[in-house]
């Protein structure tokens, strides 16, 4: 079976109605889990924008790439439904998923804009190369958000909760497979395009949602998750994994993201030594 027909026969939006919300709402969040599902509910609602930019390029018009995108988008945006229902369970005010994905985009800084840009520059000028580095970014981005929703279950005290997050960590984990496996294919045999795609990674690298949330908000979010070294390790075993494609070898975009935000972290989330080999960009 292909990529996209395993896809197509699985995709679904994450269940919540057979959730217990009656222990959700007496269990509670707290003020941690609220912040970060706060921040995961406004990136997830924010999937749509990307679809809507990468769809107006001619290059992303493949058949199979617009129906992957279309089941993506759809399931990103009831990640953000389940979540804003659970925060609104559990006596948080919260606007709609809609109403969200509307403010934050109205907020979105210059930084979205530029890399709205940018991203149709680069399709223009090298359409396959592009591809190339949208499924790249996406496996990436995906197997963080993998590890997030995961390390949130196994946190919890709150039983909803956690079953919430493996039910999305379940689907995040199916988009990482999708992104990597397309990501494989197209930087098989391509030097440019895995150079390329390298000098991308390592010069731009930032969790997802930086167009729409400052550095520090991104650094600190992910910090309060693995906090301490831990963020070391998380992003250690994404980088392995990535570095597993072709032109990869080696890959520490991320971990030099991690030391770099070391001092924007409050002190109680920065990890209490930078390993030796990543000093030189704390
Ligand atoms: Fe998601
Ligand atoms: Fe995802």
């Amino acid at each position: 079976m292909s990529d996209i027909a395993q896809h197509l026969a699985v995709s679904h939006k994450v269940d919540i109605e057979d959730l217990d919300w009656e222990t959700a709402r007496c269990v509670g969040l707290t003020k941690q889990e609220v912040e970060s599902l706060l921040y995961f509910a406004d990136i997830e609602s924010q999937t749509v924008h990307y679809f809507l930019e990468v769809s107006k390029l001619k290059v992303a018009r493949d058949p199979e790439l617009l129906t992957f995108l279309t089941m993506w988008n759809y399931e990103e945006y009831f990640h953000s439904y389940a979540i804003t229902r659970l925060l609104k369970e559990c006596g948080v005010e919260v606007d709609t998923a809609s109403e969200r994905a509307a403010k934050v985009r109205a907020n979105a800084r210059f930084k979205a804009k530029f890399e709205d840009f940018m991203q149709g520059l680069i399709a223009k000028s090298v359409p396959r190369t592009f591809i190339s580095l949208w499924m790249f970014w996406g496996a990436l981005q995906e197997c963080l958000t993998t590890q997030a929703y995961e390390e949130l279950a196994n946190l919890t005290k709150n039983p909803v909760l956690e079953e919430l997050c493996r039910r999305i960590a379940k689907q995040e984990r199916r988009h990482f497979a999708y992104y990597f496996n397309q990501s494989k294919r197209k930087l098989e045999g391509r030097r440019f395009d895995q150079k390329f795609v390298r000098l991308i990674a390592n010069k731009f690298y930032a969790p997802v949602g930086g167009g729409v949330k400052t550095d520090a908000e991104g650094a600190r979010l992910v910090a309060q998750l693995f906090p301490g070294n831990r963020i070391f390790e998380v992003m250690g075993y994404i980088e392995k994994k990535m570095a597993l494609l072709p032109g990869m070898d080696g890959l520490d975009c991320a971990t030099r993201w991690a030391a770099r935000v070391q001092h924007m972290l409050p002190p109680e989330t920065r990890a209490s030594e930078v390993p030796e080999h990543l000093q030189a960009a704390a």
